[in-house]
């Protein structure tokens, strides 16, 4: 964690986002529940060690909400994920947002203990919901640990 620092997006960013979620992501648009994101249009928080990302997230406020759209980090397990979303509470708090919320797949173990052991929890399930979505934009079948992507997973915490 030494020399990482954690700042605010500027609009200098963008270029290099669009390079990350092409890189990691597949590009933009992110599609979340038949709805198109462009996280390089989008404020966020980077995890920076020296001019290197390190980690990033992407958030989109919508009215008392602050929905999480992409959130990645380099180095896993290190605890820079964990600085990021403690960062994104303060912001979200600064602009009065009751609630912050994503979604994630079911697949995805990692980040469904990341985010119930930090005060998340499950308040929607979409079974299925994989295949309309890969009507909108191609997405693996098999994802981490050899799971069939299939269903969406929405978390939340309060604030
Ligand atoms: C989810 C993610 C953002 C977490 O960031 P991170 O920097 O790895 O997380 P931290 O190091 O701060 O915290 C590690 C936590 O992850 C969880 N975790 C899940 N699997 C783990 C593993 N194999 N080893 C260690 N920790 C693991 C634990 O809850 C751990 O918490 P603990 O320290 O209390 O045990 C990161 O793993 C990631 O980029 N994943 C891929 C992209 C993704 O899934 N994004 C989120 C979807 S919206």
């Amino acid at each position: 964690m030494q020399n990482i620092i954690f700042r605010e997006t500027t609009s200098d960013d963008s270029s290099q986002t669009l390079i990350k979620m092409k890189k990691h992501w597949g590009g933009e648009p992110l599609v979340i529940r038949t709805k198109n994101y462009y996280p390089s249009k989008l404020n966020g928080i980077i995890a920076q060690l020296n001019d290197t990302w390190v980690g990033f997230l992407f958030y989109d406020l919508q009215g008392d909400d602050c929905e999480i759209v992409v959130f990645e980090v380099f180095e896993k397990f290190k605890g820079i994920g964990t600085q990021i979303i403690a960062r994104l509470k303060e912001i979200a708090k600064n602009k009065q947002c009751k609630r912050i919320y994503l979604m994630t797949h079911n697949d995805n173990l990692d980040a469904l203990r990341f985010y119930q052991t930090r005060g998340f929890h499950i308040c929607g399930i979409h079974l299925n919901s994989m295949e309309f979505t890969r009507k909108i934009k191609p997405c693996p079948e098999i994802g981490d640990y050899g799971i069939p992507i299939r269903d969406e997973i929405d978390l939340e915490i309060l604030l």
